[in-house]
């Protein structure tokens, strides 16, 4: 741990440069060519099992309604098309923030009668990577309605606290720092749009909340847990500041 101090101290001491404005950037261009090369290729990708196994979620009939996901939606690429890009989304229905898990889940239990995966499962990874692959190269486009400016601004805020012993907030590194040099890492813009992503470190899949406390944990702050409110928020925020970056999900990254 204590190189990751040294260089986190030294990061504290630069001053902030950019601010708020940030055109964005995928953390696909600040990888080694050779991670790359393993997303760009479907089969080398470490992350398209998901895939292959959402799929056959997709077509598995729940054992007591016999529906599944295919008996409504016959096509998926047809179907879930931009899908992904658009999430998270304050649902009226259920009155609050979904992000896409939060949507399959609703939908695994409304409509199949089925029980929600748990989140950071591999089934559930699985069905986020089919869908999301149904948006690859579409730009990110949430919308956020009126209903979510509340999410909005909280995210925000959660983004810019500092915080943990190291006390420093989201935007401390991928906003004034990325693009330098932190342990074997180059830091990025904290982008989400590759998600889910083969994490070349974790040697698996893990979602957008899983990086999120991987972050929070190596400046040593307590994470909040998947699908809590506070991630929601952020991924809310994360979304809107990220439009326009093509997806690429099932991603690879370092
Ligand atoms: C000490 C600096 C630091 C802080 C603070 C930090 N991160 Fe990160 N983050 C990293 C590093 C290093 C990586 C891995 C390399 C990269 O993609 O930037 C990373 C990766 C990410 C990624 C994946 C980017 C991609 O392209 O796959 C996301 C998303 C992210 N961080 C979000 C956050 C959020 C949200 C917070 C605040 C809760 C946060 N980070 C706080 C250093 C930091
Ligand atoms: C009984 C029919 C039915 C079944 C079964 C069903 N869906 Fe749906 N689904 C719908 C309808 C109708 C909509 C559009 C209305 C809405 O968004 O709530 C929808 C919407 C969705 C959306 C949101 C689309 C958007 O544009 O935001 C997703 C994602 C989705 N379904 C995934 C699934 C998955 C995954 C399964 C299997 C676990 C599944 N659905 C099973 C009928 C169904």
């Amino acid at each position: 741990m204590k190189p990751l101090i040294a260089a986190l101290s030294l990061l504290c001491a630069t001053v902030a440069t950019a601010e708020d404005a940030l055109a964005p950037i995928s953390g696909y261009a600040f990888m080694e060519p050779a991670t790359r090369e393993l997303q760009d290729d479907d089969f080398l990708n470490p992350a398209f099992f998901l895939v292959d196994k959402g799929l056959a979620l997709w077509d598995q009939p729940a054992s007591n309604t016999g529906l599944s996901c295919r008996s409504c939606h016959q096509t998926i690429e047809q179907d879930m098309k931009g899908v992904a890009a658009r999430y998270p989304q304050y649902d009226l229905g259920q009155s609050r923030l979904m992000n896409l898990e939060m949507k399959i889940n609703s939908e695994i239990v409304d409509r199949l009668g089925g029980t929600a995966l748990a989140y950071e499962s591999e089934e559930l990874l699985a069905l986020t990577a089919l869908i999301g692959l149904q948006s690859r190269q579409m730009p990110m486009a949430v919308d956020v309605t009126v209903e979510a400016q509340d999410w909005l601004v909280r995210g925000k805020k959660i983004f810019e606290t500092k915080r943990g012993q190291l006390n420093l907030s989201c935007k401390d590194c991928h906003q004034n720092h990325w693009g330098e040099k932190l342990r074997g890492d180059t830091i990025s813009q904290g982008q989400i749009n590759a998600f889910p992503i083969f994490r070349l470190t974790w040697g698996e899949a893990g979602s957008r909340h899983r990086m999120f406390t991987w972050c929070m944990e190596s400046i040593r702050a307590a994470p909040y847990g998947p699908g809590s409110d506070e991630y929601l928020a952020l991924e809310l925020f994360l979304a809107v500041r990220g439009r326009g970056l093509p997806m690429e999900a099932p991603g690879v990254r370092r």
